[in-house]
């Protein structure tokens, strides 16, 4: 049986994916330069440390392992950092997938998967957001995301490049099993922080706007549990390996959380105070950002199990507070 790829394994949402495939049965390896990643986290498959920025390393990489399809997470996320620093984002992003897909074309590996994101939508001109949504990013890193579904589309037409792009929106909570979780360095996520809040790492979390145009004036997020988007990758893998045609799907649960409800959820979750603080907005935030995750459901088969918001956070909080070592 041919070998999985997993590139960013040793990250948040590529480690749940590498849990989720092994527990499969397949046969997994992760590709990960542990610049964002965490040693602790590669705990399936064979692992191969490097970066995608070097064309060599890849090359050995699809010489020594026999790969049949290629799961593709590795990349900067920060919205805020890749305003201020596009070049880091259009290299790393951009330029190392395309070293990816390269020595995917000379190892004839035509099956890929890709980490998207909601943020290629940029402003929301529905309630609910579909795939056919305008695509219209506001952030350097959003358009590397979207530069690369295009990218994607063009190598599918010329080479025959088999893929899907998952358009996750807000990817929160942790593995059930407590064995992985959300771990980013410095954290800049709502849920993470509010929980650092509780642990009394933070003295406060800071409402970032309070007066969009939603029912309490914060904003709103549709939050989908890590486990669910690693079941969404192996459902696009399936879609792929029985001749799927090459598309996007949105990965979300359809529900829009407030901030403060965020906050009173974890409220309620951990026992805690959980204090605010009002601020003003955050450049580039959208008041609203929920999905349509239809075409998931109908096209790959796929349902989210924690679709609770409750259930999300205290899968969260019980990783948290595991975490705490690495979190001082
Ligand atoms: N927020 C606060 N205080 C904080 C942190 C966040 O009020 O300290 C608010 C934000 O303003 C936003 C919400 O909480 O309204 C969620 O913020 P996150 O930073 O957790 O997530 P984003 O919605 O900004 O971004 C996430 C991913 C991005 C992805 C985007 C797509 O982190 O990678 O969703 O919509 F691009």
């Amino acid at each position: 049986m041919k070998k999985t790829l997993i590139t960013g394994g040793a990250g948040y949402i590529g480690s749940h994916a590498a849990k989720a495939l092994s527990a499969l049965g397949r046969e997994v390896v992760v590709v990960d330069s542990l610049v964002a990643g965490h040693r602790d986290f590669l705990k399936w498959g064979e692992f191969e440390e490097g970066d995608l920025g070097d064309p060599a390393f890849l090359k050995a990489v699809f010489s020594r392992h026999d790969i049949g399809e290629v799961l593709h997470f590795a990349a900067f996320i920060a919205v805020g950092e890749s305003v201020a620093k596009p070049d880091m984002y259009y290299g790393n992003n951009v330029r190392n997938t395309l070293n990816l897909l390269d020595a995917m074309l000379e190892a004839d590996v035509k099956r890929l998967v890709f980490s998207s994101t909601a943020a290629v939508y940029g402003e929301p001109v529905t309630e609910v957001i579909a795939e056919d949504h305008p695509l219209s990013p506001l952030s350097p890193y959003a358009w590397s995301k979207r530069m690369i579904e295009q990218m994607l589309a063009d190598y599918g037409r010329a080479y025959g490049l088999n893929h899907v792009c998952l358009r996750y929106f807000n990817a929160a909570g942790a593995d059930p099993d407590g064995e992985i979780g959300e771990r980013h360095q410095p954290e800049t996520h709502l849920i993470p922080l509010i929980l650092h809040t509780a642990l009394g790492l933070r003295d406060n979390i800071t409402l970032f706007g309070t007066d969009y145009p939603t029912p309490d004036g914060t904003c709103l997020r549709d939050y989908i549990h890590v486990t669910d988007l690693a079941s969404a990758h192996v459902k696009a893998l399936e879609y792929l390996e029985s001749g799927g045609a090459s598309r996007a799907f949105n990965l979300g649960n359809g529900n829009g959380f407030s901030v403060r409800e965020i906050v009173d959820v974890a409220r309620a979750v951990t026992g805690c105070a959980i204090p605010v603080v009002e601020s003003d907005r955050r450049p580039g935030d959208s008041p609203a950002l929920v999905s349509s995750a239809q075409a998931a459901h109908e096209i790959l088969e796929w349902q989210p199990q924690f679709g609770d918001i409750n259930e999300i956070v205290r899968t969260a909080w019980n990783w948290h507070q595991n975490d705490m070592a690495h979190l001082k």
